[in-house]
């Protein structure tokens, strides 16, 4: 597996492209595999993670070609899908996974699908149990890993008040539903990434929301039966790609870079008004709304952070950036302390536990806690060099490869490959916006 050095720069500059959102490329993937014709989306990401969604797609029947960073999806309806004869990988993707047993359990087919290592660690009764009381048939290891075995079979709608903020099982939940009898009704507890509630719009399935409640109604509605129509759709930039780049431009105080089309739909841009709140140079500008999404550009100037306590309600907004987040913490004025994140535990790797370790090897003071970290601030003394385990988990070699930025020494990223299953060429553009 690949090592990559990171030597210590002086600032960031210039602009960045980012690969296209791993979310909604996830969405409009599968959406288009269940629409009848040939939809085009353009800037899909290059994430392994949404390859690994076009390839189940296509294995279930769906057609699809590329050029370049444009896919083309034929789909042949929502009742079009046919059975695969080899398991359904879903490689390190928790998203294709909980997202994919939605649609499968309302199959007339039987489904096995699997993932990597890790994947098969995360748990899975959280998507089983809801899709249970719709009338789904899936088996899985002690009945909360993969493999899952699902059993086609006829669903009923549910009304389900969601015991946790997951964007992942609220869609899951919603996908079953277009195969569902009747309306299927998700009240979330907190607010979470509603690009699935965006993209069933754009695809052209019923669907209502009032605050965090959501309704979607089966395809196979009153009037003979609704349909999924194909779509010409752009996929804005990854914000949570986009966020190492933020950070690291952070770091510097003469750091000046611009970061080109990223997603700044409202459920994801927690972030930067995080950052904003602890005194980060955050300019959004050209901010414009495309196929539902909102999407602009954001330049940022180095700054210096104070840190703070993030928890609550904010978690499930912030859940992927929380691994930047805590890496950033040795370099802000008081400090960061995550809680009320015991979901990170479950994440790709168990995430507080690589955090932690990762931080220490870097000689920075942490306190690990089961939901959560508390990590000190600058007082505690300059960051050195290290060799970093990110336990395959392309999120925390990434922000441990920002932290190095800033390190005294140089920091080594053992198998930085992982990266690539959301940002294949983070490494390279840190290194060409890094001035040294
Ligand atoms: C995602 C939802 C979140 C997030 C993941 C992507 C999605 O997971 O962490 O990276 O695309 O719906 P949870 O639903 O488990 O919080």
């Amino acid at each position: 597996m690949k090592k990559v050095t990171i030597q210590p720069a002086r600032h960031l500059t210039g602009g960045v492209e980012l690969p296209g959102d791993k979310s909604i490329s996830h969405r409009y993937a599968m959406l288009a595999g269940l629409a009848e014709g040939t939809s085009e989306i353009r800037h899909f990401s290059a994430a392994a993670d949404c390859h690994s969604t076009l390839s189940c797609m296509k294995a279930l029947g769906a057609e699809i070609t590329f050029e370049s960073d444009t896919v083309r999806v034929t789909g042949r309806g929502a009742r079009g899908l046919k059975g695969s004869w080899r398991a359904l990988d879903a490689g390190n993707s928790g998203t294709t996974m909980r997202l994919l047993a939605g649609i499968l359990a309302g199959q007339s087919f039987s489904s096995k699908l699997t993932g990597d290592a890790s994947l098969q660690k995360r748990p899975m009764s959280r998507v089983i149990s809801p899709l249970r009381e719709m009338g789904a048939n899936i088996r899985g290891r002690e009945d909360n890993f993969a493999p899952l075995e699902i059993r086609g079979a006829p669903l009923h709608a549910i009304d389900y008040a969601m015991p946790m903020a997951s964007a992942q099982v609220k869609s899951a939940v919603l996908l079953a539903g277009l195969f569902a009898q009747g309306v299927t009704i998700v009240a979330e507890p907190a607010t979470t990434r509603d690009h699935t509630e965006l993209a069933l719009e754009q695809f052209g399935a019923e669907i209502e929301r009032h605050g965090r409640t959501i309704k979607v109604h089966g395809l196979a509605g009153a009037n003979g039966g609704a349909k999924l129509v194909p779509q010409s759709l752009d996929v804005p930039g990854d914000l949570s790609s986009a966020v190492f780049f933020v950070a690291a431009a952070s770091l510097f105080p003469d750091s000046n870079i611009l970061v080109h089309n990223v997603g700044l739909n409202p459920t994801r841009t927690a972030i930067l008004d995080l950052f904003a709140s602890m005194g980060a140079a955050i300019q959004i500008l050209n901010l414009q709304s495309r196929d539902g999404e909102t999407v602009g550009d954001l330049s940022v100037k180095g700054s210096a952070l104070k840190g703070g306590v993030i928890g609550g309600e904010q978690i499930p907004l912030l859940i992927d950036e929380l691994p930047m987040l805590a890496a950033l913490g040795p370099f802000t004025e008081e400090g960061i302390e995550i809680r009320d994140a015991a979901e990170l535990r479950v994440k790709e790797s168990d995430r507080i536990a690589a955090l932690a370790e990762n931080l220490q090897r870097m000689g920075a003071c942490v306190e690990e806690r089961q939901d959560g970290l508390k990590i000190e601030g600058r007082r505690a003394g300059k960051l050195r060099g290290a060799e970093i385990e990110p336990r395959g988990d392309h999120r925390i070699a990434m922000a441990f490869a920002v932290a190095g930025l800033a390190a005294q020494g140089n920091t080594v990223i053992r198998d930085a490959d992982c990266a690539g299953v959301s940002f294949p060429t983070f490494f390279s553009e840190l290194n060409r916006l890094a001035e040294r």
